[in-house]
């Protein structure tokens, strides 16, 4: 898969209150959340303080509360409603024959983890002599 716009899911599957989570092939996993405007946000499901996944949160007055600790964020534009530059990462949609569609980035290429230890090693080998 080379990112793009992805089917997520059926726009009938969303509730008002309940995000919906869904791994979409060869991409991450994305959160759908209806706006209560008829329009829908679709967001990276990942918490950006803990990998945890933000279709298991509440959507409340406009935001999403993240299930982990409680952080806010802005359906209108990802932001932690209380530090704007933690907020989670949100991709535009639209709806195409009842789908709801996220256009996604391309996927990471794939690591063996050797290849990320060295990778690790070599920025904290950086970082020490800086
Ligand atoms: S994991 Fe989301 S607020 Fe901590």
């Amino acid at each position: 898969m080379t990112g793009g716009w992805q089917r997520v899911c059926r726009v009938e599957e969303i509730e008002d209150d309940q995000p919906v989570g869904r791994v979409v092939l060869g991409s991450d996993r994305v959160c759908v959340v209806a706006r209560g405007d008829g329009e829908f946000v679709a967001m990276l499901d990942r918490c950006p303080h803990r990998d945890i996944a933000l279709s298991g949160g509440v959507v409340k007055d406009g935001t999403l509360v993240c299930p982990g600790h409680f952080w806010r964020f802005d359906l209108a534009t990802g932001e932690r409603t209380d530090l704007p530059e933690r907020g989670a990462t949100v991709y535009r949609t639209r709806v195409v024959d009842g789908w709801v569609e996220a256009d996604l980035p391309p996927p990471a290429p794939r690591r063996s983890i050797r290849e990320w230890l060295l990778a690790e090693a070599r920025s904290s080998d950086a970082a020490r002599e800086a």
